[in-house]
């Protein structure tokens, strides 16, 4: 098997979550939220699995410390069901304190998928109403109407050459640099807020199929910092790796008894904190930008009413939002589900709810009590549940949901349309 994610395949990626762990060091989320004060139902569902230093996050919600939220959604059709997840887990970190910040990609979308820039304008403006309706607050843009995101591509492009690109992405010498451009512009979307406001940790919500971008953004902050600092056993050596001398000599005397070499200064007594950052402000006094390394968080994918994923080229795998009551409970009665080939047979062996697109549905989104959901998943399991019944009343909460999420949505475009003239 290839061992490459590829972001732009249409297709699902039912990828081995354990191979993720122990080949791509992703990390399970058990790991990183033994301090986090409330610990939210997507975390504790398993439906956000797995991270890239997460603990920093948690720490910073912890200690009430700053830290950004950022992410991005590509305007290339409607958003639907299975977007709201990640716009959940944004809204959910901004109210933990994160200054949040939405990025529309739309020079992805035209380089990628090939939409009209007014085409991009409308879907990002609908992904925008959905956030605002979900209660965001914060920071949005386009790619395309932000230059100092333009400005940071191009410096990040500096530290990235083809044959990384290859090896992360698989491109060929035919692919067009477009994509190139986009990927460079994500990585500087994802470092944006750091330049935006000031460096912190920066959380980033993404499927695993973006997993790319993330290794490759968080290899890039590394290669534009002007020190890397490490600890040793008795002080902490603070190497430069391109640091002007003016700098040098700024570290040198802000910590008193330093012992300076030729490419690093050697520090004791002193804590890695203050010292990672005394040497993050000299760096940033100096023209440099201090990142700190973006930290992720990885969700599974919504299944679609279809098995599958769900996805916009085929209609019937996803609940859009703005879809009437009939087409939904006619989608959700028509879904795939975990049920048996017979009603007999059901009653005898249970369904099979963990494999079922409409358990799913109540997981991720509908039945929001653990208790009621745990009751479904008995009596789907048990065969006292049939497919029909549970169907029905999957339809009516999701009916019921829409109604009011739709309405939420209207103030929200209200107010978008008058912010735009
Ligand atoms: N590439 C992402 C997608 O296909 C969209 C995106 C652009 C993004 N910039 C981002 C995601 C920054 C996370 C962070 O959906
Ligand atoms: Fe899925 Fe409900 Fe059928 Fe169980 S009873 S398999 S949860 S539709």
């Amino acid at each position: 098997m290839n061992s490459t994610i590829n972001p732009w395949a249409s297709s699902d990626q039912s990828v081995d979550i354990e191979r993720l762990y122990t080949e791509f060091g992703i990390e399970r989320m058990e790991t990183a939220i033994t301090n986090l004060p409330d610990v939210p139902y997507f975390m504790k569902r398993g439906i956000v699995f797995g991270h890239r230093d997460y603990q920093r996050i948690a720490n910073a919600i912890a200690q009430h410390e700053p830290f950004h939220i950022l992410t991005g959604f590509m305007p290339s059709g409607h958003p639907h069901l299975g977007h709201l997840m990640v716009m959940k887990e944004v809204v959910w970190h901004v109210q933990q304190g994160g200054n949040g910040y939405i990025c529309i990609a739309d020079r992805e979308a035209h380089a990628v998928r090939n939409l009209s820039w007014d085409q991009c304008q409308t879907y990002g403006n609908e992904y925008l109403a959905c956030l605002f309706a979900l209660g965001y607050e914060g920071e949005t843009y386009q790619q395309s109407q932000n230059r100092v995101v333009q400005d940071l591509a191009f410096e990040a492009s500096s530290r990235a050459n083809f044959s990384e690109l290859s090896a992360i992405y698989g491109f060929t010498p035919e692919t067009d640099i477009g994509h190139a451009m986009s990927v460079l512009t994500q990585v500087s979307d994802i470092l944006y807020p750091q330049v935006d406001d000031e460096p912190a940790p920066t959380i980033v919500p993404v499927g695993l199929d973006q997993d790319p971008h993330i290794r490759l953004t968080r290899g890039i902050a590394h290669k534009l910092r002007m020190f890397t600092i490490e600890d040793r056993d008795t002080h902490i050596s603070i190497r430069s790796k391109d640091a002007p001398v003016e700098a040098m000599d700024a570290v040198q005397k802000a910590f008193k008894g330093s012992k300076r070499y030729e490419g690093h200064i050697d520090v004791t007594g002193v804590s890695h904190e203050i010292v990672s950052r005394t040497v993050r402000a000299i760096e940033r006094a100096h023209g440099g930008y201090g990142f700190v390394t973006p930290s992720a968080t990885f969700h599974r994918f919504i299944p679609g009413l279809t098995g599958g994923k769900m996805s916009s080229s085929v209609p019937e795998s996803i609940i859009g939002f703005y879809e009437d009551d009939k087409a939904v409970t006619k989608k959700i009665m028509a879904a795939l589900t975990g049920g048996r080939m017979t009603l007999q047979e059901q009653k005898e062996l249970g369904g099979e709810a963990d494999k079922c697109p409409v358990y799913q549905l109540n997981l991720f989104h509908m039945v929001a009590d653990d208790a009621e959901l745990a009751e479904i998943h008995r009596k789907c399991t048990a065969g006292e549940l049939m497919c029909g019944q549970c169907k029905k009343e999957a339809a009516s909460r999701v009916i019921a949901f829409l109604a009011e999420f739709r309405e939420k949505m209207a103030v929200a475009s209200d107010m978008l349309a008058r912010k735009s003239c």
